[in-house]
């Protein structure tokens, strides 16, 4: 198993370009599944889930190619097994998105349960509710899903008791080929379901509110082939902005769309960070300490979940104390305790953990756990006095594409150590 070695106290310098959206990318290979043409999509990044993902699309029967460019082709001409195995979807959880596509394109659909994470339960319960409202009939047992609509799917209102960004992403494609009108109700708004439903209005889906909380889509009865390029990964610019804030550098984070997360600037400005932002990228510039600022994470557009944990091992430097509120997921401090290792002062208290600082970290060994929490300690080692080794750095390649080359070109003392 790899793990990093780093060396502390380095400041970066240049720039950190960030790569296509994982989350994107995702639901954009699943929706591949949609039509008998093929789809290209472009920016796709190489790392693991999308690795887990492709195999995925493979074992139904698409054909996957990756073409010179780096862009992906991905032809589902036919579908000759409408099943997520479990050994897939035990590495990669979100291959519960291909339930809605192989539903609507095949009528039937047999998804392993994802089975839990480290960060929590992560049921799918909301999936299943919504493809049952759209007339699919779902069994669940042997650890499996089987939903069934021979004759098809049928519009209706899906009223989401709980926001969740795959149950958007995985009832909107499955609508996108029923019979009739489908409303979706409490739908979420992330950066990611608006660029899968504008992939799949290129497909020549009918779709209108993605990325507000009310999406309506008319079915229509065939897919078509299209190109795409994937949105820029938000959490990769966001943990790349916290990084070049921590280490106290001037550095550019570029490629991205600031705008897709916006909380998290409003947040670093409030801690006295100076972060400036153009079209395209952000341009962090140095300035010492920095206030501790309360952080409660939300669904979009409020605070990204997704960078709690990077923006706490920001608080561990940062004078004063800091009220990390976590409301998505049960389970999501697991880089606590290893921040601890490495000197930082934090008590956790339910969904709450609370920071002070300043603490000077010092490098530790310390265990990557899920893929987040590993990118924390990426951060903190970063500006740890003397050597940190991570070990497990298979949690960080299932989310960041060559973190440690772009780290390593912009200045920091970081190496993949088999
Ligand atoms: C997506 O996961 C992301 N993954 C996650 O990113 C992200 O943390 C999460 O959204 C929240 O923003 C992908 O997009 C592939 P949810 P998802 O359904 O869709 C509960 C990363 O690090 N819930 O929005 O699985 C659930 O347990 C990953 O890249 C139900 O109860 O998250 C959670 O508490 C981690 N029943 C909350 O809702 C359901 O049927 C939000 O989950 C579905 C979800």
């Amino acid at each position: 198993m790899d793990k990093f070695r780093i060396i502390g106290r380095t400041p970066l310098s240049g720039a950190l370009a960030v790569s296509g959206s994982k989350n994107s990318s995702l639901p954009a290979i699943a929706a591949c599944l949609l039509t008998e043409e093929p789809v290209t999509l472009h920016r796709i990044p190489e790392v693991r889930d999308i690795g887990t993902m492709l195999k995925l699309l493979e074992y139904n029967g698409a054909s996957v190619e990756r073409l010179p460019s780096g862009a992906i082709r991905i032809h589902a001409a036919k579908i000759t097994n409408p099943e997520a195995p479990y050994d897939i979807v035990k590495t990669m959880r979100a291959s519960s998105l291909v339930l809605g596509p192989l539903a609507a394109r095949t009528g039937v659909a047999r998804v392993s349960m994802p089975g839990g994470c480290s960060i929590g339960a992560r049921p799918i319960n909301l999936h299943i509710n919504g493809l049952e409202h759209l007339g699919a009939t779902v069994n669940q047992e042997h650890g499996y899903i089987e939903a069934a609509a021979p004759e098809g799917l049928r519009g209706n209102t899906v009223h989401f008791e709980r926001i969740t960004v795959t149950g958007t992403e995985d009832l909107m494609m499955a609508a996108a080929l029923a019979k009739g009108t489908t409303v979706l109700e409490n739908a979420a708004r992330e950066p990611e379901v608006v660029d899968l439903a504008h992939l799949l209005t290129k497909m020549g889906a009918n779709i209108t509110g993605a990325g507000t909380s009310r999406i309506v889509i008319e079915g229509v009865t065939k897919l078509h082939g299209a190109e795409h390029e994937i949105i820029p990964d938000r959490i990769e610019a966001g943990t790349f902005v916290i990084a070049g804030v921590m280490t106290n550098s001037e550095i550019i984070v570029s490629n991205c769309v600031p705008e897709h997360f916006a909380s998290l600037l409003t947040k670093l400005r409030q801690a006295g960070a100076r972060v400036e932002e153009s079209a395209d990228a952000v341009q962090i510039r140095p300035v010492g300490k920095l206030r501790a600022v309360d952080m409660t994470t939300e669904e979009h557009p409020g605070f990204a979940t997704d960078l709690q944990a990077q923006f706490m091992a920001l608080m561990t430097g940062a004078t004063g104390i800091s009220f990390v509120t976590e409301n998505i997921f049960e389970n999501r401090f697991m880089h606590v305790p290893e921040l601890a290792r490495m000197g930082a002062n934090i008590r956790i208290e339910g969904k709450q953990a609370i920071v002070a600082g300043p603490s000077t970290l010092t490098g530790a060994q310390v265990m990557c756990s899920d893929l987040r929490a590993s990118a924390s300690l990426v951060l903190a080692a970063l500006v740890a006095e003397g050597e940190s080794i991570l070990d497990r750095v298979y949690h960080v390649d299932r989310g960041y594409e060559k973190i440690e080359s772009k780290l390593a070109a912009a200045g920091a003392n970081i190496e993949r150590v088999a």
